[in-house]
């Protein structure tokens, strides 16, 4: 027997033993045992946690502490040792810290959200963050992955990495939920199936939040289709607030605005009270009429109404599927980047004058939106009640919006408007079963798709 792999990361030391046959390995092979020390020993199917510093796989120090430090359980690596955040707290006036749940880790998008959180650039430097970390069982290696980047960037902010496979234990106390994993649509999957399959991870994670999350949590919906996944989870969740539930159509914000200030010869800083309506699908309709740019209406600073009516709503409406095209998958940091974006308009003032776009409830006079009647008066807008609609917000700043009542409607907007609003009805009949409505009854439009599908 031979000693021929040594591990160099303390929290990873393992040692092992090979006999004389196997001394001559490859490259592969070694990365390959590499890989296996990482990996837990034996995990239940619901295991949460992957604290990669077990007793039995930690190799005694050359200097032995009279104690063995205290470490916390629902941890990663190096964020299960201690520390002292109180003296962090009192020294740098930093906040307490809040949790993170997010799903969907091991993807592209948490890959390049989850060093944005950590950073500080979205909750702010002053706010430590703890991020839990929901993947699958098949993407659990990968979520290790990601959890030992996120320990080697060193971010004095983040202050606990947990990795699980079960909602319900991920989602424990969180603050935030960023509910980005859905199962995209394979070749030959009707949209009613999409709809099923996303319906019923969201149904549970819905019902998971509502266990065991904090009451208050901010739930925002990306993945596909993320208005009725919203729509699904908040109303598997009736003891948080309906108002918490966010889907994300901010990433179609920063589109329309940047297409804007494009054709007004400007740069996109000078875009504003830009509102998404409706669906995150090819009918969601980009507000040229309200939206402003230099402070003036976009109509004023456009005069070619054609290129607003024809080219600009659908450029708006394909930009997702137009993405696809080129990457040959769906948008990553763009999407990454409005998640952080739509995070920060909830958590910071919303400029005088300003607003910005945001999937929400649009049934606040319905029961199932828990506290209506403390945060607005209805949907001044006469939009179905009951579904998850994208709509103008402007928020305090302290995690909460109200809807904005200052906006101006013609009939082209109204037509586009019903158009999506129809096809959110539609979306809801089809998961009715999954709502507590009875029986679905898929009647989709023909035309109903994402972004992405075209
Ligand atoms: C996007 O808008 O980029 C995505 O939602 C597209 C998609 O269908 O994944």
């Amino acid at each position: 027997m031979a000693v021929v792999a040594e591990l160099s990361s303390s929290s990873y030391t393992k040692t092992t033993r090979l006999n004389s046959s196997q001394l001559s390995l490859s490259s592969n092979h070694l990365s390959y045992l590499r890989r296996r020390a990482f990996r837990p020993i034996t995990r239940p199917r619901n295991a949460t946690v992957s604290c990669s510093i077990t007793p039995n796989q930690v190799q005694a120090p050359i200097a032995v502490p009279a104690e063995e430090p205290k470490r916390k359980n629902d941890c990663y690596g190096v964020f299960c040792q201690t520390y002292d955040l109180k003296a962090e707290e009192e020294t740098k006036s930093w906040k307490k810290f809040i949790n993170i749940a997010v799903s969907g880790a091991a993807g592209m998008i948490s890959n390049h959200l989850l060093f944005k959180l950590a950073s500080g650039e979205v909750f702010g430097p002053d706010q430590p963050i703890a991020l839990k970390l929901l993947g699958s069982e098949r993407s659990f290696q990968a979520l290790e992955g990601v959890a030992m980047e996120l320990e080697d960037s060193l971010y004095p902010l983040l202050r606990e990495v947990s990795i699980g496979i079960d909602p319900y234990e991920v989602f424990q106390d969180a603050e935030w939920a960023l509910l980005i994993g859905a199962k995209p649509r394979g070749p030959g999957m009707e949209r009613a199936g999409l709809l099923d399959i996303n319906g019923q991870i969201f149904a549970e994670q819905g019902k998971a939040l509502n266990a065991v999350a904090s009451q208050n949590v901010k739930v925002i919906v990306v993945g596909n289709p993320c208005n009725t996944n919203a729509l699904i989870c908040l109303k598997n969740a009736p003891n948080i607030p309906a108002k918490n539930f966010h889907a994300l159509t901010r990433l179609d914000e920063n589109r329309a605005k940047c297409q804007l200030a494009l054709k007004a010869g400007v740069f996109y800083d000078k875009v504003s009270n830009m509102t998404i309506w409706g669906n995150h699908s090819i009918t969601q309709v980009p507000d040229f009429l309200n939206a402003r740019i230099n402070g003036l209406p976009v109509k004023e600073v456009i005069k070619d109404h054609k290129w607003l009516e024809e080219d600009f709503t659908e450029i708006i409406q394909k930009r997702g599927g137009v993405l696809i095209q080129k990457w040959g998958r769906s948008s990553a940091a763009s999407t990454a980047v409005s998640i952080a974006d739509a995070i920060k308009s909830l958590v910071t003032p919303t400029p005088e004058g300003d607003w910005f776009s945001s999937g929400v409830s649009s049934c606040p006079l319905n029961v199932i939106c828990y506290y209506s009647q403390v945060y607005t008066n209805g949907n001044p807008y006469g939009i179905a009640e009951d579904i998850v609609f994208s709509m103008p917000c402007r928020s305090k700043g302290d995690g909460d919006y109200e809807l904005v009542k200052d906006v101006i409607f013609d009939n082209y907007l109204l037509k586009r408007i019903t158009k999506t609003e129809a096809e959110l009805l539609a979306e809801k009949r089809c998961v009715a079963h999954l709502i507590g409505e009875g029986v679905a009854f898929c009647d989709l439009p023909e035309d109903t798709m994402l972004p992405g599908e075209m």
